[in-house]
């Protein structure tokens, strides 16, 4: 099957009360785990690539990674940029062959917001390709960009509708709570989203898609592996995931997860090298690696977004 937008996987993912898994890919390993977990369980998925990604990998490295993948699994697959910062990056995407992009415009003002997003679906749209605009700043690690929580903001809804109108997205990235890597709530405090948010969004807005950002859960299991093998993951916290299945259920359409499966990986790589210190032969720890992305993106499927049988 070849690769696909996002606008129909979200209309039935909308519809049907369910979320699209978003993924982030950096290597050959990454994705097999990845697809192999969606193909296995029939979901449809998205493979979304950073600028960071682009630039450790190559673009065309990615994309011909992505389409070796679609030969392999029979499933709907989006190839998606994540975190598009400007037009030329946008417009690289769209014509390399990506599905799907992001123009996060979220740290211009609203006006600038709109203009440069409306620019980008302009583009897009001619060429067949879906938008994914934001709305709201989430804490956070992107690439070198740290937001501070004092530089976060929710979203605020009595914007929405004059965005997604005037910039014609075709889905929408709100900040509820919700924020990038694996220290996402200070520890002792109980971690708090704004659903609140995402109910007067979803009034304004009726039937459209929908993105979280931010939402890895950071499993508990992987974080002591991590510390027992001599990480430093104390006190990392992501979001319950009985918070991304409400969410799921509501307006979420999409809910992108990278902090997860790099803990897998690293969990992983960390016990292995300490159990077989003489083993050098790549293979033999990437293996085990991709196997753990295997299995968190079928948790993830079953448990958190239900997309499972969706394909
Ligand atoms: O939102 C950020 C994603 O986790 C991608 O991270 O920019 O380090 O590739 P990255
Ligand atoms: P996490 O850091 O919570 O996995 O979020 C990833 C993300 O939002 C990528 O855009
Ligand atoms: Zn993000």
């Amino acid at each position: 099957m070849p690769l696909v937008t996002s606008k129909e996987m979200f209309k039935k993912a909308y519809d049907g009360g369910y979320a699209i898994g978003a993924f982030n890919v950096n290597n050959m390993e990454i994705v097999q785990g990845i697809t192999e977990a969606a193909g296995k369980l029939n979901a449809p998925v998205i493979l979304q690539v950073s600028a960071g990604a682009r630039k450790y990998a190559k673009h065309v490295y990615l994309t011909k990674l992505v389409e070796a993948a679609i030969a392999d699994v029979d499933i709907p697959i989006v190839l998606h940029l994540d975190h598009g910062a400007d037009f030329e990056t946008c417009k690289s995407c769209i014509d390399g062959g990506f599905t799907s992009v992001m123009i996060d415009g979220s740290h211009h003002s609203f006006e600038d917001n709109i203009a440069v997003t409306k620019k980008v679906v302009e583009y897009a749209h001619e060429r067949g390709v879906t938008v994914e605009g934001e709305l709201g700043r989430l804490e956070g690690v992107e690439d070198d960009v740290k937001v501070s929580a004092e530089d976060s903001a929710y979203t605020r809804p009595e914007e929405v509708e004059e965005f997604v109108t005037r910039t014609g997205v075709d889905s929408l990235a709100i900040a509820i709570g919700t924020s990038h890597g694996a220290f996402k709530f200070k520890p002792g405090t109980k971690p708090q989203l704004r659903f609140d948010i995402l109910e007067e969004v979803e009034k304004r807005l009726p039937g459209f898609p929908i993105v979280l950002h931010g939402a890895s859960s950071v499993p508990q299991e992987y974080a002591e592996q991590i510390n027992k093998y001599g990480g430093k993951m104390k006190d990392a916290i992501g979001v319950p995931e009985d918070m991304l299945r409400q969410a799921a259920k509501m307006a979420v359409c999409k809910i992108n997860i990278d902090s997860d499966l790099r803990m897998a990986m690293t969990a992983t790589l960390r016990k292995y090298f300490a159990e077989e210190p003489g083993e050098f032969d790549p293979r033999k720890y990437l293996g085990p690696a991709r196997d753990a992305i295997r299995e968190i993106v079928a948790h993830k499927i079953k448990n958190v977004l239900g997309c499972d049988g969706k394909a």
